[in-house]
């Protein structure tokens, strides 16, 4: 794709939001009533306001340089390695892992290698042990480069897995393993950085003000996907449209706007849980980034004044037509405490016919004919019907096709939307306090130094009764 002739217009993401409104729905559904009485224009102000806090919502539009940078680092990674895995969790795997999952082969590490565009890709964002050892059981450390990443550069998951892969390159290269390393961290913070000067690697670096589930468009992501033969200029490009369209402070006519106060909307009717069900397996990995951007983001106790809020709406991943046939009879018989967002995509990039077979089976024979495209895009329709017939409130994003723009656009607009709904809910988008708690109690109970006072505390528990533990 060329990005200067390229019909922007013509790959326009839509959001159909019929379903969630009381003129389709009945008594269940939303007035505009509704959505008006939430205080948008104050929310729209703010997203103004903070847009030199949200360093994130740059990144379409001031990496030149490093894109230049990382496609260069990119291609001498597919000349030199058959394997690239990436050492990370949370904001620093997710998208990579989405992204790939949308815009490679679907059994791109199947491939043979000269079908694919890169080498085979590996995100490790877990440290079961098991998985360590079956990964190591399937590369060759001479042919694959790590790219350790984390934003803070103390994240003891990914500082377990590079201390792990660090031994074994020292072991199979000796002294010199910048060649088959790469780190990508913050410039000053954390303790990513000193390994990384001291072991001379190629390092990029995640901006300040981009907090880790808002990267995946700066080298977070886009060094996985530039090595895997991804086009990133497209991915930012589409992003950068979205960015355009998302300067209009008419919610109706602002997508992501629209989505956040949907849900604002919904959550204040008792629908507490946000299902996202793409039709595509291409985008099946988008709803585990989109759940943890969601989640992390407007989970919070607290609220912008100080106040216990305990807000949020807990995120559900869900796979059309998979799920159909293991959730969606809870979505359509089940209580009236969710919000399904149907994720659609009008062309797909293959066509699969189904062929004459069985025409003496008329119960078979029905589908001969048609292909597996119709039948997917049939099977959607039926379902979001389903569910709103049943009273259900639901909304389709519908994606002209999946490529890199689209995929920019989605992403950038998940991101606005959920930034939106944190000013809707007056509360910090961008911080996670909850998750600090686990993490400073993992560092006591393996004697971090200065967590002393914290393994007290834990020491300090009520013990676990045996009363409770079933044999
Ligand atoms: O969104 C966030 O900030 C977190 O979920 C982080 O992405 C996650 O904890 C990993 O952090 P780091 O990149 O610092 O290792």
């Amino acid at each position: 794709m060329d990005n200067r002739t390229f019909d922007r217009e013509a790959m326009r993401i839509t959001v159909d939001y019929n379903n969630m409104m009381q003129e389709t729905l009945g008594a269940r559904g939303l007035t505009a009533e509704e959505l008006k009485a939430l205080p948008l224009e104050a929310a729209a102000k703010a997203m103004h306001e903070k847009r030199g806090q949200m360093k994130w919502r740059e990144l379409p539009h001031n990496q030149d340089e490093i894109v230049a940078e990382i496609e260069t680092v990119a291609k001498d990674v597919r000349e030199r390695f058959d394997n690239f895995v990436v050492l990370g969790i949370g904001g620093s795997a997710l998208g990579p892992i989405a992204v790939q999952q949308a815009l490679s082969h679907l059994h791109y590490n199947d491939l043979p290698k000269e079908k694919r565009n890169g080498p085979r890709l590996f995100v490790e964002d877990n440290v079961d042990p098991e998985r360590m050892n079956a990964l190591l059981d399937v590369i060759d450390v001479r042919k694959t480069c790590f790219n350790v990443i984390t934003k803070s550069g103390s994240t003891s998951e990914t500082m377990s897995q590079l201390l792990i892969i660090t031994d074994l390159l020292h072991k199979t290269l000796g002294d010199d393993i910048s060649t088959h390393l790469i780190a990508t961290t913050d410039h000053v913070k954390g303790n990513l950085i000193k390994i990384a000067k001291r072991e001379n690697l190629t390092t990029f670096y995640v901006p300040d003000g981009v907090g880790g589930r808002f990267s995946e468009l700066c080298p977070v992501g886009l060094l996985a996907a530039a090595v895997c033969g991804i086009d990133i200029r497209m991915l930012l490009a589409g992003a950068a449209y979205m960015d355009e369209i998302t300067q209009n402070d008419n919610v109706f006519e602002n997508p992501a706007y629209l989505m956040a106060a949907l849900q604002v909307a919904a959550m204040k009717r008792g629908a507490n849980i946000h299902v996202l069900m793409p039709y595509a397996d291409s985008l099946k990995y988008i709803a585990d980034w989109y759940a943890q951007l969601w989640a992390e983001s407007l989970g919070k106790r607290v609220g912008n004044d100080g106040s216990e809020i305990y807000a949020g709406q807990t995120p559900v991943k869900s796979l059309g037509v998979t799920d159909q046939h293991s959730q969606v009879q809870l979505y359509t018989e089940g209580p009236f405490d969710k919000v399904v967002t149907f994720l659609s995509v009008d062309r797909y990039r293959k066509t699969m016919p189904i062929p004459d077979g069985y025409m003496d089976i008329p119960d078979v024979s029905f589908l001969c004919g048609h292909t597996q495209n119709e039948l997917i895009a049939a099977e959607e329709t039926a379902t979001e019907y389903a569910v709103m017939k049943s009273g259900h409130m639901n909304y389709a994003i519908r994606l002209p096709e999946v490529n890199a723009f689209t995929i920019g656009e989605l992403l950038y607009m998940f991101e606005i939307q959920t930034a939106f709904a944190g000013e809707l809910l007056s509360l910090n988008a961008f911080d996670q306090p909850g998750v600090e708690e686990g993490k400073k109690a993992t560092y006591a109970l393996l004697g971090k130094p200065g967590f002393a006072e914290k393994k007290a505390e834990l020491d300090a528990a009520p013990a676990k009764l045996s009363a409770y533990i079933v044999k």
